[in-house]
């Protein structure tokens, strides 16, 4: 399997994130800003909420996605409120062609003195793991 991890990030939560699930699945964590150059099954995106929806930077990121160089998105990311954005991904991933699979990784995200130290050391651990059942079940 070929794995790559894209995230965007405005407080540095979701990039945390992105850098514990890289490390476990063994690619650098990259952000939206760096293309999909080659070929991969997996695109693991790390995203957050930001005034009750993603950023539209997140939405022209998955459109512009290439279902012959993405076979799959797995949602990852954080928000102080809300719960994931998995559904607002699909909905873009879907214009594309690209599935997006059931299994994801949400947690609590710091705001505004919210959620303080999220996401915290188990938080980072949760995603390790999160990753590496991933890496396991996708082989
Ligand atoms: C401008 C802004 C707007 C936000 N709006 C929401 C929101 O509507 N709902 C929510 O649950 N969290 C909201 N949050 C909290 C973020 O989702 C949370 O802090 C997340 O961890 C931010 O990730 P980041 O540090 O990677 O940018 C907002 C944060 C910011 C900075």
């Amino acid at each position: 399997m070929r794995f790559a991890v894209r995230y965007y990030t405005q407080t540095g939560n979701t990039k945390r994130l992105a850098e514990a699930i890289a490390e476990e699945i063994g690619v650098d964590a990259m952000p939206i800003t760096t293309p999909i150059d080659e070929e991969v099954d997996v695109l693991l995106l790390g995203n957050s909420y930001y005034a009750f929806s993603i950023a539209p930077e997140v939405a022209s990121f998955v459109s512009s996605l290439s279902k012959d160089k993405v076979g799959k998105i797995v949602n990852f990311g954080t928000a102080a409120m809300m719960n994931s954005t998995y559904k607002k991904v699909r909905k873009v991933a879907n214009t594309v062609g690209i599935p997006v699979l059931d299994e994801e990784f949400h947690c609590k995200g710091e705001f505004k003195g919210m959620n303080k130290g999220r996401p915290n050391e188990d938080d980072l651990k949760a995603a390790r793991e999160f990753a590496k059942r991933l890496k396991e079940t996708l082989k």
